[in-house]
């Protein structure tokens, strides 16, 4: 069953690749996709594609008889309505296959052309597909580099591959969640350097202190987590486009620290020159340094603490691990 139900999925994927070149309404799409800036090329390679606006054409296409109509439906590709009635999840929508770490399609995101509805829809959990342990793109990464001197976790497929198409092909994206410790140990064990760089707005400053917190426990000597912050309104895509893939690749190498980050975050509405600002300083610091399972980045993250402090690093260590005797 499982076997198969990659091979459906890798059907299904062909199916809207297949649809790029074939619909009627092609044209329109080729055009959306040469508007933001894709090539023939990257299009092909993220095998990107078109699900076509009737109700049941990938239905007609791949559901023949009830077993595999039902396996559709399992796999979330085909809906069925009260009354009895069954059609396709995905329509009128750019459609990029996601690829689990063996390069085997387990999902789907769909963006919306124009008009109304959500801009993006994402395959629903399956019996093939596990969103928060998946990262768009991560195989086309992997496939790409030998050895894989850094990643970048971005927001979305777009991202991933308006980067690739500028020649910045190690990113990743996270599915529109937040990046999950799960997606971390996936990259920390292909790569020693992570970089977040989120969208320049709320939801993405947000997602980036999420994934702070959830690498905690996971760095450790060696490893490297940074965070990319982009201007106010801009995102990986329309910023590399505006600007290029230099200042892009600039940027990702002036990107702050996992140390740097976690003290400018926690110390934003605080006076550190006051004794209450430094005293609310340590509590909040306390419980996320005793999550960090490495000597060497809780070392490095008292150090700065006792800096910030003004104290002695053993005294603030002592206050730390009397914390951790107590929780
Ligand atoms: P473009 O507008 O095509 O550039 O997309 P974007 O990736 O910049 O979109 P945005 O920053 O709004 O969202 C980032 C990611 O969140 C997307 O890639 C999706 O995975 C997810 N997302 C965005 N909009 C929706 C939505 O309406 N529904 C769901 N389920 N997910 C969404
Ligand atoms: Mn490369
Ligand atoms: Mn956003
Ligand atoms: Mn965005
Ligand atoms: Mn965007």
């Amino acid at each position: 069953q499982a076997a198969d139900d990659y091979q459906q999925m890798e059907h299904a994927a062909k199916f809207f690749a297949h649809q790029l070149r074939r619909h009627a309404n092609a044209p329109k799409v080729i055009d959306y996709l040469k508007g933001r800036g894709l090539s023939g090329e990257v299009v092909k390679a993220f095998q990107i594609g078109y699900a076509p606006d009737g109700w049941d054409d990938l239905l007609k296409t791949l559901g023949k008889g009830q077993g595999s109509r039902d396996q559709l439906v399992d796999l979330k590709l085909v809906n069925r309505n009260d009354n009895g009635r069954y059609y396709d999840f995905f329509r009128d929508r750019v459609m990029f296959p996601i690829r689990d770490r063996r390069g085997r399609v387990v999902g789907f995101g769909g963006r919306i052309l124009e008009g109304d509805g959500p801009k993006y829809l994402n395959s629903p959990e399956t019996r093939v597909f596990h969103k928060g342990r998946e990262l768009y793109g991560f195989y086309e990464v992997k496939q790409a580099h030998r050895q894989i001197e850094q990643i970048v976790i971005v927001e979305g497929y777009m991202d991933v591959v308006a980067l690739a198409q500028a020649g910045i092909d190690f990113a990743v994206a996270s599915l529109g969640t937040a990046t999950t410790t799960d997606q971390l140990q996936m990259l920390f064990r292909a790569t020693r350097k992570v970089v977040c760089c989120y969208d320049g707005d709320r939801a993405g400053r947000d997602a980036a202190w999420r994934a702070l917190e959830n690498a905690l426990p996971l760095l450790t000597d060696g490893l490297e987590l940074s965070f990319l912050f982009l201007p106010d309104g801009e995102d990986p895509d329309s910023l590399v486009r505006q600007e290029g893939a230099e200042a892009f690749t600039a940027r990702l190498a002036q990107a702050q620290s996992f140390t740097s980050y976690f003290f400018s975050h926690l110390s934003e509405q605080l006076d550190l020159a006051s004794d209450s600002g430094r005293a609310a300083l340590l509590n909040q610091a306390k419980p996320l340094i005793e999550r960090i399972a490495s000597d060497y980045y809780r070392e490095a993250l008292l150090a700065e603490l006792a800096r910030l402090l003004r104290r002695e690093v053993s005294q603030v260590a002592a206050q730390v691990r009397q914390a951790k005797a107590t929780t």
